[in-house]
Parts: C-alpha cells; sequence; structure tokens
C-alpha cells in the first residue's frame, strides 16, 4: 500500500494507492476511505473480487463467500472516496513515505466505461461468432425412454432466449440429476459447447452430476448452526447412514449436503429434509427424523 505523490515533494499527499482487489484490498481501501482518506484501489483483472469471489464457500464456517464479498463489492463501487483503476497495472514507483508518484499502465476495454450499463446487448450483436466443437456421434446416442423424456423438454424451450437454464432444471428435475450422456445430447440440439453446460452444471448447487437419493437431507454448517454443533450433527447422520458429506446412501434414499444459512438462524443446529425445516436438532433425534422418510 503506498501513497499517492503530488508535485510538492515535502507535503503529505493524503491519498492512498492500494495494489490488488481481492478481499483483503476492498477492505483495506473501504476503511481507508472511511477514515477520510481518498483512495485508488488498482485491479489487474477487468473485475475486483479477486479468488474470493470464484469460491463456493469459506473456511472453516462454510458461509457462502459471495454473501459475504457481495455488500464490499458494492460499497467500493460507490465509495466517494474509492477510485477503482481496473484492468490496469503498475508499471513505476517513485518518491518516499508520504509522497510517492505512481506510473499505472490501462490496458483497453474496447468499450465506453461511462456508457456500458452491462446489458450484455453488445455481445448478442457481435459478428464474431465462437466455435462450437463438435459432439462426438457415439455420445449422441441416448436411450430411447430418454429421449422420450428430453425431447419435450428441447421442444418447450429450444426456440426461446436463454433456453439452457430451463431445460437444465427441468431435466434435473425428472432425473434428480444430470445424466452426462443426456447433457452431450442437449449440446447438440442447442448447438452449445459441452463445456459450457458442464460449468452451469458444477455452478449451480442445485444441480447434480451424480445420481442422489430421493430425500435431501441438508445439515446447516452457516456460522450460527456451527457453533451450536451442527459439524457434530453432520458427522452423526453420515454414521447413521454409512455414508459421507455429499454422498448417497447405497438404497438411494437419502442424499447428504451440508448447507449455508437455512435462514432460520434462531433454531440452530437446523436440518432440512427436502422441504421441511427441523430447528433445535439434537444427535437423538435423527432416528426419528429418518423414520418420517422410510
Ligand atoms: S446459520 Fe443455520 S440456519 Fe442460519
Amino acid at each position: 500500500m503506498d501513497q499517492m505523490g503530488r508535485e510538492d515533494k515535502k507535503a503529505k499527499s493524503g491519498a492512498v494507492m492500494v495494489i490488488g482487489g481481492g478481499i483483503a484490498g476492498i477492505q483495506s481501501s473501504l476503511d481507508l476511505a472511511e477514515s477520510g482518506f481518498k483512495v485508488y484501489l488498482l485491479e489487474e483483472t477487468p473485475a475486483i473480487g479477486g479468488t474470493m469471489a470464484q469460491l463456493d464457500k469459506t473456511f472453516p464456517t462454510n458461509d457462502c463467500a459471495m454473501c459475504v464479498i457481495s455488500p464490499k463489492l458494492v460499497a467500493c463501487g460507490r465509495h466517494l472516496n474509492i477510485d477503482l483503476i481496473t484492468n490496469s497495472e503498475l508499471i513505476g514507483l517513485t518518491g518516499e513515505a508520504g509522497n510517492f508518484k505512481v506510473r499505472v499502465k490501462q490496458r483497453p476495454r474496447y468499450i465506453d466505461p461511462a456508457k456500458c450499463t452491462g446489458c450484455g446487448a453488445c455481445t448478442q450483436n457481435c459478428p464474431v461468432t465462437r466455435v462450437v466443437y463438435p459432439v462426438e456421434k457415439s455420445e449422441l446416442e441416448i436411450e430411447r425412454k430418454d429421449r422420450e423424456i428430453v425431447d419435450p423438454i428441447l421442444a418447450k424451450h429450444k426456440e426461446q432466449r436463454g433456453s439452457l437454464m430451463p431445460v437444465l432444471q427441468e431435466i434435473n428435475k425428472r432425473y434428480n440429476y444430470l445424466p452426462k450422456d443426456v447433457l452431450s445430447y442437449v449440446a447438440a440440439e442447442l448447438g452449445l459447447n459441452i463445456s459450457d453446460i458442464y460449468g452451469i452444471a458444477k455452478f449451480y448447487n442445485a444441480f447434480s452430476l451424480e445420481p442422489r437419493g430421493r430425500h435431501k437431507v441438508s445439515v446447516c454448517m452457516g456460522t450460527t448452526c456451527y457453533v451450536k454443533g451442527a459439524d457434530k450433527l453432520l458427522q452423526r447422520l453420515c454414521e447413521q447412514l454409512d455414508t459421507t458429506p455429499g454422498g448417497t446412501t447405497e438404497d438411494m434414499r437419502f442424499t447428504i449436503e451440508s448447507a449455508r444459512c437455512l435462514g432460520c438462524c434462531s433454531l440452530a443446529p437446523a436440518i432440512m429434509v427436502d422441504d421441511k425445516v427441523y430447528g433445535r436438532v439434537k444427535n437423538s433425534d435423527l432416528p426419528k427424523i429418518l423414520k418420517d422418510y422410510e
């Protein structure tokens, strides 16, 4: 972290440059800006957020990473004392403590940032098309019973814009997961790259690429539930069902997942079976709860 220079070498600048727009840089910028400093937050990539913005959960509480970082991203973008300088790198630094001069190289964005609203219309009108790698013929052969399920779903959504999500949701609902051969078939039918489909399927918790049990047991590992012993509850549940977190019982009855906050922290520790929430759950309550789903 270095202070920006002014012409007068003796004067203290009162402005600060923070280098790196990850969670540490963002929090430092917010703290400095709140203390009355003018902050220049320099980030090499086109957007701030860093690695944390790509994480699903954070150790050790399994809190949702985006839930933690999103309010800070917005605060950073809106703070009048913070100037974001993204897509840029530091190429020179001279001066001394209290009075630095920096040289920054800013790469072009090929859009006018003052006008861009992030609507995405430019990507739809872009004349350059992406190469779609053909799916192997052998991968397209799905069983007749699968085609009877998938073809009507594709026919229903194929013509609409953004058809992939509703197609995946319906397939996931029918099979309780997304079979890989069906996804290859969907990719070919919708003219999409299979890797894009996997990217979406792996990003959303609602989708699974592995077969799942008939009932989903979610053990809340949010902060409140965790301090109330949710980790021991999860361990006990896994022992009882002879599986592991994320696993499915052999009889395909239950899939166990750890969840983030279920929205009922006053009932911690909480678990949810399908859509039903159980609060203040003790280890001894588990057999009775599971019996309801036999
Ligand atoms: S932390 Fe478990 S319900 Fe909120």
